[in-house]
């Protein structure tokens, strides 16, 4: 998209391109394996201090032992990470699993993983591939997707996704997810950066990023409209479905689960109504 138009902006088009999307609406670009911005990703999955495009490492270390130690992680069982990223959570799995399978849409995150990690764990493999493409049969004793990852999918790719891991697992295998909840709310606004260099380009750009909130149900999003300096415009926006208790569980057991652990978070701490996350075990019926 371009909002220049015989070189004059063209204020409709700019106008569009930072408008409030529809709930979902996809963004104009595939941004988890485009080069420049899954290395910048990277970057921050890699900084242990920085809980954005993954959680710091301690707690990573706190939610992988709790997980362990809930669903007995034992050599028996076979383990698969969807959305692994560059494997930080594959890693810990490894020690204790009999194999670990970590997919991933981002190239550049498979890369890091595979040349980290395969070295030091035989029992460990990693495939380019979207979640909701799966399609093996009964495989894995655990299947987890972590990061609060489940709310950036709209409602027929949550409900496609469950039905993925539901096919998946083992009889009685154990699906591991998060989630943000109806307290993580936020109010919605508009802010403008000029960048020299940044996230999103090597080359200056000027960043607009709307925080939007959506009602029925509970949504919240992040739209950032990039134009660089002859005009061309990206839009990337990221969704988080903020779950009551009630919704999350309901939808869970519809798909064939029953639901065996509900916590604050993956570490185990316990939940109550303002907790703006939920850490969630549910078991293949
Ligand atoms: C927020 S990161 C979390 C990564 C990892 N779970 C962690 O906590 O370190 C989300 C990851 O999901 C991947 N991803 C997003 N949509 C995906 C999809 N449809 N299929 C497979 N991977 C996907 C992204 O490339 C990214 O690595």
């Amino acid at each position: 998209m371009n909002i220049l138009d015989h070189n004059k902006i063209n204020f409709l088009a700019l106008e569009n391109a930072i408008s409030k999307p529809h709930a979902y609406q996809k963004s104009t670009v595939p941004f988890w394996d485009d080069p420049y911005i899954s290395t910048q990703m990277l970057n921050f999955h890699l900084d242990p201090e920085v809980e954005a495009a993954s959680k710091k490492a301690e707690t990573i270390l706190a939610e992988t032992a709790f997980i362990e130690e809930t669903v007995k992680l034992d050599k028996t069982k076979a383990v698969i990470d969807l959305g692994c990223g560059p494997g930080l959570y594959v890693n810990e799995f490894a020690k204790k699993a009999g194999s670990v399978l970590g997919i991933d849409l981002s190239q550049n995150s498979l890369d890091y993983a595979s040349k980290t990690i395969l070295p030091q764990h035989k029992n460990v493999s990693f495939i380019k591939m979207n979640y909701l493409d799966l399609q093996e049969e009964s495989r894995f004793d655990l299947a987890t997707l972590i990061y609060y990852d489940f709310g950036a999918l709209n409602l027929q790719e949550q409900a496609k996704l469950l039905d993925n891991v539901h096919r998946v697992l083992k009889k009685d295998g154990i699906f591991v997810l998060d989630v943000l909840t109806d307290q993580a709310r936020q109010v919605e606004s508009i802010d403008v950066k000029f960048h020299q260099k940044g996230f999103w380009s090597p080359e200056p750009y000027m960043e607009i990023h709307r925080k939007l909130i959506y009602k029925d149900p509970l949504i919240r999003a992040d739209q950032y409209t990039i134009m660089d300096e002859a005009g061309h415009v990206r839009i990337i926006r990221n969704y988080d479905r903020l779950f009551t208790m009630s919704e999350i569980t309901n939808l869970i057991i519809e798909h064939g689960f029953r639901i065996t652990g509900l916590y604050r978070n993956l570490q185990g701490d316990p939940w109550n109504t303002s907790s703006t996350t939920m850490g969630l075990f549910a078991q293949k019926i």
